[in-house]
């Protein structure tokens, strides 16, 4: 090994003390698990909600605009980390009896809200793979979709994606097609750069394949996101190294880093949870991972790419996803159609249901597909309004009162003083934030604001020291 990723592997390893002393502390799962704070309260807790329960007393927001996310949950094959419900290969009739069902939920929708049209303020359409549909069914999609989305105050379209389906003569038109249609920045999912990884993770690519898609997305004119995961068994320090040098080396917009999810915290177990019970010597420690993690910061930073939004890092401040930042930092109504979509709404959150079958009956019937949701309280609303923001921005203090009616000063002092002192938030008059420690435990630091039956893990998953997440947990 040469003596700079020697030195650079030495001080990515400095972070393990940090995980050390704050698991002692009680912020970290005793275990090493982690689980990604993306909602509140998290996505696999909501109870059964009927649609009129979810709506009832909902107005429209002020601007009539939505961030909209559309899900396709169709895939060339399964990699083995995921834990997504998906369907794999072919399948040409499914996908056109999807698409069927999609349009008419959007109608539904739209129906219930006497909408000619849905405004969007974003776009996002993910899956699954949603590229993983022929041109000529894309091209159907997109017509029906922006039939019924009117994209003139929409300030990013963006689709997330797999290589294959952007390579070759059926890629390149669908390049053109997304293009066509308004599209202006993709996520891609390279997962690796490194051919064995890529082939141990089953994705249908390799490193090859994963250039030259984000090489024609760019010459299409598309602002680009490549996705990485890292803490994947048998990947190495130097391994890791190459990989975040040639990321590097692509020059796209965004860089997204995501540690390894071995245990799923939704309904569906991918492959590696089985693969774990069955050699867990295989696998990682969560200290590799921690370093891995570094690793990767130190070698963005040194080549100019900052955290922007969390876990993203850009060369310039412009460049993220307004879908995430409207959602989770400015807190704007979401509307999501399909398969496990999601809608965010102010002070309520709807979750689509995850069968196919409960899918396509209830709209048969006529119904939105919601079958889990809730509509917040207080204390859910006041969490949600530091939890959200301050995992992937800042919690700005004349936004939070606008918001809750309550000032920050007043709420979760002794928590916020014990993280203050512990390193991990920073505040002024103007602002709550993360430090680049707390940063670096972002999840766990605002698992701190959960009420207990929200928490991820129990009691005891946690030391008993004075960041033990159960204590002082009232506002
Ligand atoms: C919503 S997924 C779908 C992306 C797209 N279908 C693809 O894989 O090309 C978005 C990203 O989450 C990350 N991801 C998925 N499963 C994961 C897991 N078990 N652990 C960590 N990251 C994961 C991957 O980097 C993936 O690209
Ligand atoms: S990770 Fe992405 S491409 Fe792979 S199976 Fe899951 S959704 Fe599909």
């Amino acid at each position: 090994m040469n003596t700079y990723n020697l030195h650079l592997i030495n001080k990515a390893k400095e972070r393990t003390a940090d995980f050390q002393r704050l698991k002692a502390k009680g912020l970290l799962c005793l275990d090493g698990d982690f689980f990604p704070s993306v909602h509140y309260p998290p996505i696999t807790m909501y109870p059964p909600i009927s649609e009129e329960g979810l709506f009832k007393s909902y107005t429209l927001p002020k601007d009539g605009l939505f961030d909209v996310y559309v899900h396709i949950p169709f895939c060339i094959r399964y990699c083995t980390f995921c834990h997504y419900p998906v369907k794999t290969g072919d399948l040409h009739e499914e996908k056109e009896k999807y698409l069927q069902a999609l349009k008419k939920e959007m109608d539904i929708f739209m129906r219930r809200f006497g909408l000619k049209t849905i405004k969007a303020r974003s776009i996002l359409i993910g899956g699954g793979t949603p590229t993983y549909l022929t041109p000529a069914q894309l091209e159907s999609f997109l017509k029906f979709f922006r039939e019924r989305v009117d994209i003139s105050k929409c300030t990013q379209f963006s689709y997330d994606v797999d290589p294959p389906t952007l390579i070759g003569d059926e890629g390149n038109r669908r390049l053109k097609i997304m293009r066509d249609s308004g599209v202006n920045r993709l996520t891609i999912g390279v997962q690796s750069l490194d051919d064995g990884i890529l082939k141990m993770m089953n994705r249908p690519h390799d490193a090859k394949d994963a250039i030259r898609a984000v090489n024609d997305s760019r010459e299409h004119g598309f602002k680009l996101n490549i996705e990485f995961i890292f803490g994947y068994p048998g990947q190495s320090y130097e391994d890791w190294i190459k990989v975040m040098n040639k990321a590097i080396s692509l020059q796209t917009e965004e860089i997204q880093l995501y540690r390894l999810k071995v245990i799923p915290y939704g309904d569906h177990q991918g492959f590696v949870q089985k693969k774990f019970f069955d050699n867990p010597d295989e696998f990682l420690e969560p200290e590799t991972a921690i370093t891995m993690k570094e690793l990767a910061i130190l070698i963005l930073e040194e080549n100019g790419y900052k955290e922007n939004l969390r876990r993203v890092f850009t060369k310039k401040r412009e460049d993220y996803s307004h879908y995430a930042d409207n959602q989770c930092c400015k807190l704007y109504d979401e509307v999501g159609f399909g398969l496990t979509a999601f809608s965010s709404l102010r002070d309520r959150f709807g979750l689509n249901t995850q069968d196919f079958q409960e899918y396509y009956s209830m709209i048969d019937q006529e119904k939105l597909p919601l079958n889990r949701g809730l509509v917040r309280n207080e204390d859910d609303q006041l969490r949600w309004c530091i939890i959200l923001p301050l995992k992937n921005r800042e919690v700005l203090k004349k936004f939070f009162k606008m918001q809750t009616g309550v000032s920050l000063d007043q709420v979760f002092r002794k928590k916020i003083e014990r993280l203050k002192e512990n390193g991990l938030l920073h505040e002024d008059d103007k602002m709550l934030s993360l430090t680049k420690l707390g940063a670096f435990f972002a999840d766990e630091v605002c698992q701190q604001f959960h009420r207990p039956d929200y928490m991820p893990y129990p009691q005891q998953a946690y030391a008993q020291g004075e960041l033990n997440p159960y204590f002082d947990c009232n506002p």
